[in-house]
Parts: C-alpha cells; sequence; structure tokens
C-alpha cells in the first residue's frame, strides 16, 4: 500500500513550469499561475491527509522581483486573492501559516494579510504550511549571519543546531523530501541550508498538471530511497 510506509515530515516543493503551461496552450502567462494556485490548494489538501507535518511551497523567489512588472503584478494580486480566501480553510483544518523571505518587500495589504493569518493559525496544531516569499536561500543565509553579528552569540558558541534558530524557518524540521516540476534539475536558491541532506525528486510534470497522484508517487519514490546523512543507516530510519 502506497502510504504504508516512512512519510516525510517535511516537504518542499518548487513550482515550476506555469508559463510553459500557459504558452503551450497559447494562453497568457498568468492563466498559468492562476492554474498552478489550484494545484497548490489541492496538495496543501493531500499533504494533510496524508500526514505531512509542513509542506513548503517556493511561490516567489527574490530573483522574481525581475521579471516584467505586470507579472509581479499579478503574482501579488494572485496572492492577495488567496490569503482572503483560505484564512477560513485553513482555519477550519486547524493549519499553521508561516512566510518565509524578506517579507517587508511586498506590497504593504499583503503584508497585513500574511500578519493576520500568521497570528491568527499561530496556535493551530495540524500541518504547518510555509509559503516562501520574495526568498532565496543565501539571502536568508546572510540576513542570518547580519542578525548572529549583531547579537551577542560568541563564536564560539555558534553551533549548526544554535545557526538554525537565525534562519527563518527556526523551529522547523529540514526538509526530508524537495520536489521540482517542469523538468529543470537545480535546487534554484531554494532552502539551501535546510536542504544539505534532502532527498532531491525531479518531475517532468508542469506544476499546473501536478495533482494529488503526482505527489504521491513522489513519495512512493521517496520511501524507497535509503538516507544515510552520510554514515551508515540506522534502524530507526529504515524504512
Ligand atoms: C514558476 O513558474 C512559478 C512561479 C514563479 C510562481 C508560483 C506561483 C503560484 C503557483 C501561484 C501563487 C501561489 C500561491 C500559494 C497562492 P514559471 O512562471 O517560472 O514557469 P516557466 O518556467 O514555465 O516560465
Amino acid at each position: 500500500m502506497l502510504l504504508s510506509g516512512r512519510i516525510p515530515k517535511h516537504i518542499g516543493i518548487i513550482m515550476d513550469g506555469n508559463g510553459r503551461w500557459a504558452e503551450l496552450r497559447g494562453l497568457p502567462r498568468i492563466e498559468g499561475h492562476r492554474r498552478g494556485a489550484e494545484r497548490a490548494k489541492e496538495v496543501i489538501e493531500a499533504a494533510a491527509e496524508i500526514g505531512i507535518k509542513a509542506l513548503t511551497l517556493y511561490a516567489f523567489s527574490i530573483e522574481n522581483w525581475q521579471r516584467p512588472s505586470s507579472e509581479v503584478m499579478t503574482l501579488m494580486k494572485l496572492l492577495e486573492f488567496y490569503l482572503k480566501k483560505e484564512l477560513s480553510e485553513l482555519m477550519a483544518k486547524d493549519m499553521v501559516f508561516k512566510t518565509i523571505g524578506e517579507i517587508w518587500r511586498l506590497p504593504e495589504d499583503i503584508q497585513n494579510l500574511i500578519r493576520d493569518a500568521e497570528e491568527k493559525t499561530a496556535l493551530n496544531k495540524g500541518v504547518t504550511l510555509i509559503i516562501a516569499l520574495s526568498y532565496g536561500g543565501r539571502n536568508e543565509i546572510l540576513r542570518a549571519v547580519k542578525k548572529i553579528l549583531s547579537s551577542d552569540v560568541r563564536p564560539e558558541e555558534l553551533t549548526e543546531e544554535s545557526f538554525d534558530s537565525f534562519l527563518d524557518t527556526a523551529g522547523l524540521p529540514a526538509p526530508d523530501l524537495i520536489i521540482r516540476t517542469s523538468g529543470e534539475m537545480r535546487i534554484s536558491n531554494f532552502l539551501l541550508w535546510q536542504g544539505a541532506y534532502s532527498e532531491l525528486y525531479f518531475t517532468d510534470t508542469l506544476w499546473p498538471d501536478f495533482t494529488k497522484d503526482e505527489l504521491l508517487i513522489a513519495i512512493r519514490d521517496y520511501q524507497m530511497r535509503e538516507r544515510r546523512f552520510g554514515a551508515i543507516v540506522t534502524r530507526s530510519d529504515a524504512p
């Protein structure tokens, strides 16, 4: 049975291929993003059903600011629409909502919606949904270093664990599995520190076509891998 094995605690997804999906159909790129957002909703619901504890979706990279302003604006509008529409759903599903990235660069009304959703869902007990927005892994690491330099942490006190607590993802488990759609085999500045030992899964499927079944296939693939973290396989990690 598909999900009888190890279930990844934390899955990260690079949702790629919205533009190509639309172009292949002669549609404007934003149609790909619209359909992609619907897929994101489906995958979030599936994650809760499967028993995944944390799901990080790469929705807007720090490099995405360089796209034409019309595309950036429509992506922001889409985000605003979902933040308004889905808060009640997040509450009903007992989900915790978090964001990572340079949130202060987003339009102010979106920042307010994010703050509101983060506050209202903070004490929920279900899946933690993390949306990476204006996010870049190098940028996150650099910001963590700057926070450390202006803190009273002494160099000899700094460990990998304490470094974790200065990242945007503080308190979250590292991703066990990172999925990237659309056939590109790159990590593209996503969870660089946290993904050091993540299993990687690449599929040619474009994000707007990534269904719950595709997620189950990715998890099945993950379940067949042996995770050694550079050591020998331990009994507790064995499938
Ligand atoms: C990559 O496709 C996708 C994005 C840059 C945006 C992802 C955004 C969404 C799925 C919608 C918003 C999400 C939420 C959670 C409301 P691309 O445009 O790079 O595709 P391409 O490589 O084919 O051009």
